[in-house]
């Protein structure tokens, strides 16, 4: 058997599509502009590539994007007060602040300086709190784009026994929570679970979140299940020339997929969701915000 390969890149390029749809309406309808704004502090070259690509996309489907980039050094007080300003500006919807942060700040403190409605990364304590609760939330875009591309596959996940490996509270909880949220009876499973490779081999769905490249091997897999490969991995790759590296999952691709029934490749899958999710999120955000019918199929 050959599995089905989910193409994040398709899927991502078609929400992006209904998020841009949406705004057009919003404009023509109501005169409103959803805006988000990106907040990165010092310059981790990793997370400038993120907020560059962040806002490119912000401003193709149509929506205001402003970007605040703060000096490495930016005290806790100078930060809590450029939230503060973005919690108080009407015409910004969502806040993202780029994680991680300096060392010197205190990130769950940050994180719950931002106004819960406006927190379109879902980390607030009280969006983590609504989730668990199985209550309207803003929720994490990883595990929301992992989500829609499970139910554009699969419809109904009702039933299932979904396995997510990784216990994160960006990805792996969050996933549990909307995993249940589906009807699906879900075990997270991570370093210490006994017994690792049985544990999978029951999963209809398996989630993998762990940041361990190609530590899932195809014989962990069931015949026919779904695999979503959440992990991007680095490694470097000499047979390609030197200094040169390639991109890997957190599941050997090759043998999973021989068994698998679908799965998502790496890069080009889960990727590409998260920030068409952060989009939804800000329009979810703006719909909320303004007492408007929130966008169907774009939301948990
Ligand atoms: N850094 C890497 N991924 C993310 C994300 O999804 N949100 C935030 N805020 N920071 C990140």
């Amino acid at each position: 058997m050959s599995a089905t390969v989910i193409d994040g890149k398709a899927f991502a390029a078609k929400v992006r599509g209904q998020v841009g749809e949406h705004v057009t309406r919003l404009k023509a309808e109501h005169d409103l502009t959803p805006g988000l704004a990106v907040v990165l502090v010092g310059e981790d070259p990793a997370s400038q590539v993120y907020v560059r690509s962040k806002g490119k996309m912000t401003v193709e489907v149509g929506m205001k994007s402003v970007e605040h980039k703060l000096d490495v050094d930016t005290s806790e007080a100078d930060l809590l007060a450029v939230i503060d300003g973005l919690n108080n500006d009407p015409t910004i919807h969502g806040i993202l602040v780029q994680l991680p942060l300096p060392e010197h700040l205190n990130e769950d403190l940050v994180i719950n300086a931002i106004d819960p409605a406006k927190d379109v990364d879902g980390f607030h304590i009280s969006n983590v709190g609504l989730l668990g609760t199985g209550q309207k939330s803003m929720v994490p875009c990883t595990p929301l784009g992992c989500l829609m591309m499970l139910r554009d596959h699969h419809g109904s996940l009702s039933g299932m026994d979904a396995v997510v490996i990784g216990r994160s509270n960006i990805v792996g909880k969050p996933m549990a929570q909307l995993l249940l949220g589906d009807s699906c009876t879900v075990t997270i499973a991570h370093s210490r679970t006994k017994d690792l490779a049985d544990v999978v081999r029951r999963a209809d769905i398996v989630v993998a979140a762990v940041g361990r490249p190609e530590m899932v091997p195809g014989d962990w897999i069931k015949a026919g299940a779904t695999v979503i490969d959440v992990g991007i991995n680095r490694l470097d790759a000499p047979e390609r020339g030197a200094g040169k590296t390639r991109l890997v999952g957190d599941v050997d691709y090759e043998s999973c997929a021989a068994v698998a029934g679908a799965i998502t490749p790496v890069p080009g899958g889960v990727g590409p969701m998260t920030i068409a999710c952060l989009l939804a999120n800000t329009l979810t955000a703006c719909c909320r915000a303004n007492g408007l019918a929130e966008p169907e199929g774009l939301t948990a």
